[in-house]
């Protein structure tokens, strides 16, 4: 069976994940693929740091070019987050030849463009599934589940930090800052907290959702972005007394009449029959509606170790997929020019 090896750049919380979970299954995940999967090395900022999920110390490194450089690694996977060392290790990782998978929302929000040309350039895929909406497999349904539709509405709640916090504000009657604290112990809230707390990661989600069913990059600085820091423990037992919750909502929506496209991330009031308003705790959910399949609803865990590792496998398998011949780039030159087709003559509303 042929080897393939993997470079994780960042072993925290995710990259840990995506390793402990292929070791476990290995067996099976290796039967099915057809392959045998190696972690040749992980690069992390520091070594002395004592990790939940065990790997050699010959398979550390502190220097993660020593994994994008390295010429035995078919795949890199970027768990490192942010953007600017993310960018220039995945713009490398690319140009070397090698696979890139990625979850990183605001890499792709800010740089989506630049990194799907290099990676069309260089005949390499690129995957980003764990980028928008944890476990559930929405890039894959938008793509290709989904891809004969025409999207008038796509909304959604796609941090699971916020709306932990709205959920247990809501049923223990707590306010924003009693609660994050819990949400930090549970490894949910990124490290720069404010892309969590002020709503700037679900606003990222939203663009790369928003390119995807409309082929339009929407810059964050053209959206209404607001997150929940400032929602009180009354505003919500408020809206509950009116048979609300708070949601905090991506909202996508195109009018193909005029061609208008609004892109925005708020707290909204949702009726608490409605499903989305059913989706608690940790859970995302997404809205879709198409024009030929009607609206249809995924909901699953939306952040965390287990659920992120989920979506980074699957990539790792379609990458496995790729190398040994199955299709081509997955933003590939037809792929784009349909996205261009379908954002001309859009403008935002
Ligand atoms: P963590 O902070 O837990 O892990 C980041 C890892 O990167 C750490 O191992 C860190 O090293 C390493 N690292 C950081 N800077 C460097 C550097 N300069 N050189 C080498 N290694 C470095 O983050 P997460 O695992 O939570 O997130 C990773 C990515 O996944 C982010 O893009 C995030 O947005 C995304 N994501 C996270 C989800 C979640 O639920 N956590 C869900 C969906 C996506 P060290 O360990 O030594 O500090
Ligand atoms: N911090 C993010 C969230 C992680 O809470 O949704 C998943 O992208």
């Amino acid at each position: 069976k042929r080897k393939i090896r993997i470079g994780i750049l960042g072993f925290g919380t995710v990259g840990q994940g995506v390793w402990k979970h292929i070791k476990e299954d290995r067996a099976a995940l290796e039967r099915r693929l057809g392959v045998k999967l190696e972690l040749v090395r992980a690069a992390v900022s520091d070594l002395s740091k004592k990790r939940g999920v065990k790997l050699a110390k010959s398979k550390l490194t502190d220097d993660p070019y020593a994994i994008v450089d390295d010429p035995k690694i078919d795949i890199v996977c970027e768990l490192i987050g942010g953007t600017k060392l993310a960018r220039k290790l995945t713009l490398r990782a690319l140009a070397n030849g090698k696979t890139v998978v990625t979850a990183n929302k605001a890499l792709i929000c800010e740089h989506g463009d630049e990194l799907f040309t290099a990676a069309r350039k260089e005949g390499v895929h690129y995957f980003f599934e764990a980028s928008v909406a944890g476990g559930i497999p929405i890039i894959k349904t938008l793509r290709e589940g989904l891809v004969a539709n025409r999207f008038p509405l796509i909304y959604g709640i796609l941090n699971g930090t916020s709306n932990y916090i709205l959920t247990r504000m809501e049923r223990e009657g707590l306010s924003f800052e009693e609660i994050v604290g819990d949400a930090r112990d549970l490894g949910y809230v990124e490290a720069d907290e404010s892309l969590d707390l002020d709503g700037w990661d679900a606003a990222h989600k939203a663009v790369i959702l928003a390119y995807l069913a409309h082929g339009k990059w929407v810059n964050l600085d053209e959206m209404l972005v607001e997150g929940i820091r400032n929602i009180t423990a009354r505003d919500v037992a408020y809206a509950s007394e009116l048979g609300y919750k708070i949601k905090l909502l991506a909202v996508i929506a195109r009018n193909f009449n005029d061609e208008t496209l609004s892109v925005r991330l708020h707290p909204a009031l949702i009726k608490k029959g409605e499903i989305m308003a059913q989706v608690d705790m940790v859970f995302n959910g997404v809205s879709l509606t198409g024009d030929v399949v009607g609206t249809t609803l995924l909901v699953g865990r939306g952040a965390g170790q287990d659920a992120t590792a989920s979506a980074v496998i699957s990539d790792i398998a379609d990458a496995v997929h790729a190398i040994q011949g199955a299709p081509g780039p997955l933003i590939s030159e037809e792929d784009e020019d349909i996205y261009r087709q379908l954002g001309e003559g859009l403008t935002l509303a």
